[in-house]
């Protein structure tokens, strides 16, 4: 069968079109693709199906594990695709990676080395309790995170635009930067030794909890690289959809609980933010799935990220 790739300004990208054996999938489609345009690797690609000129609708993209002929509708001979460059691409354990990395290297650098002489703090530093502390549980999580990316995680994405590693590593290291500089700080006035305990301690069992949830949602999919969607149960997934954003945050109140710095807390709030909206459309996403109808499991009742709040 003939394949015509075309840009979505009707450009052809591949000239001449390409000749596919009749069982070929969109996958041996798109190898074929990268085989005359190397720049173009699979996961750079999307394929879609052409739309009407002027409609509003979605284009229906094509699935690599689907046979091309699924989206023939009656014509077998000839399919015309709409192909979009998605950019340089990166895989998501490189992106939660690098990440990651940053908070876990630069905090430690804040608290070991004279960093606070270039700011113009000259004499000995008294480090107090809290700080050493912070220190741990700060890179406990950020090296956890990381073990979880290449070791929990199952991603439905194998990859993400490379644009995004800067974005995210401008966000994660920033913020770790400007709090490592608060709590370490040699003004720094530390909470008391209650509020300390409470704060860590809270915050060791919402990371725990987190590592938990990470686990539950592991064992959703299966060793087959499925990436379907299931409904979460058991733990705090009975009454939240995303208890695992709901133990992130509740394990950063701890941290910020015991530091107590305006950095922390801003952390706390934009994170929360960020999250919140993800939930959202997770919630959503796992509603429409399981909608009940035809047969489908109806999603149970539940919370979508901060009970009795939302
Ligand atoms: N501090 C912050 O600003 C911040 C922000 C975000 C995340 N985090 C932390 O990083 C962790 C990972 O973040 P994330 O956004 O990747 O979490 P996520 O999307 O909720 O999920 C983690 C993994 O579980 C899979 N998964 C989620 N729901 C599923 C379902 N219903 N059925 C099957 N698989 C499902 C995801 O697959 P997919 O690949 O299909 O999504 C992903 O591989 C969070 O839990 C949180 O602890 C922190």
């Amino acid at each position: 069968m003939k394949v015509t790739v075309v840009s979505r300004s009707g450009r052809e990208i591949v000239k001449g079109g390409l000749d596919l054996h009749d069982s070929a999938t969109v996958s041996d489609l798109q190898e074929t693709i990268h085989g005359r345009c190397k720049k173009y690797y699979p996961s750079r690609q999307r394929l879609t199906l052409p739309l009407p000129p002027g409609s509003k609708e979605r284009p229906t993209v094509l699935n690599p594990k689907k046979k091309i002929q699924d989206y023939c509708d009656g014509n077998l001979d000839n399919l015309t695709v709409t192909f979009k460059d998605l950019g340089p691409q990166v895989s998501y354990r490189t992106l939660f990676f690098w990440e990651y990395f940053g908070p876990l290297v630069i905090y430690p650098i804040f608290y070991y080395f004279p960093v606070y002489k270039l700011f113009g703090y000259e004499g000995e530093r008294a480090i107090h309790p809290v700080q050493t502390y912070a220190m741990y549980y700060w890179c406990f999580h950020y090296f956890k995170r990381i073990m979880e990316t290449f070791f929990v995680h199952r991603f439905s994405h194998a990859t993400s635009p490379l644009a995004n590693v800067f974005r995210n590593c401008a966000y994660y290291w920033s913020f770790g930067s400007v709090i490592a500089y608060y709590v370490n700080h040699p003004l720094y006035t530390p909470v008391n030794d209650l509020q300390m305990k409470i704060g860590f301690g809270f915050g060791i069992i919402c990371q725990i909890s987190n590592f938990y949830c990470h686990l539950i949602l592991k064992n959703l999919r299966s060793t087959d690289g499925s990436s379907g969607y299931q409904i979460p149960r058991g733990f705090l997934f009975n009454i939240v959809t995303c208890a695992n954003y709901t133990t992130e945050i509740y394990q950063w109140l701890g941290f910020n609980i015991a530091t107590q710095t305006i950095a922390g807390y801003t952390f706390l709030v934009v994170a929360t933010f960020i999250m919140t909206n993800w939930a959202l459309a997770k919630h959503r996403r796992l509603k429409k799935l399981f909608d009940g109808k035809e047969g489908r499991t109806k999603y149970p009742r539940r919370w979508v990220i901060l009970p009795p709040f939302l």
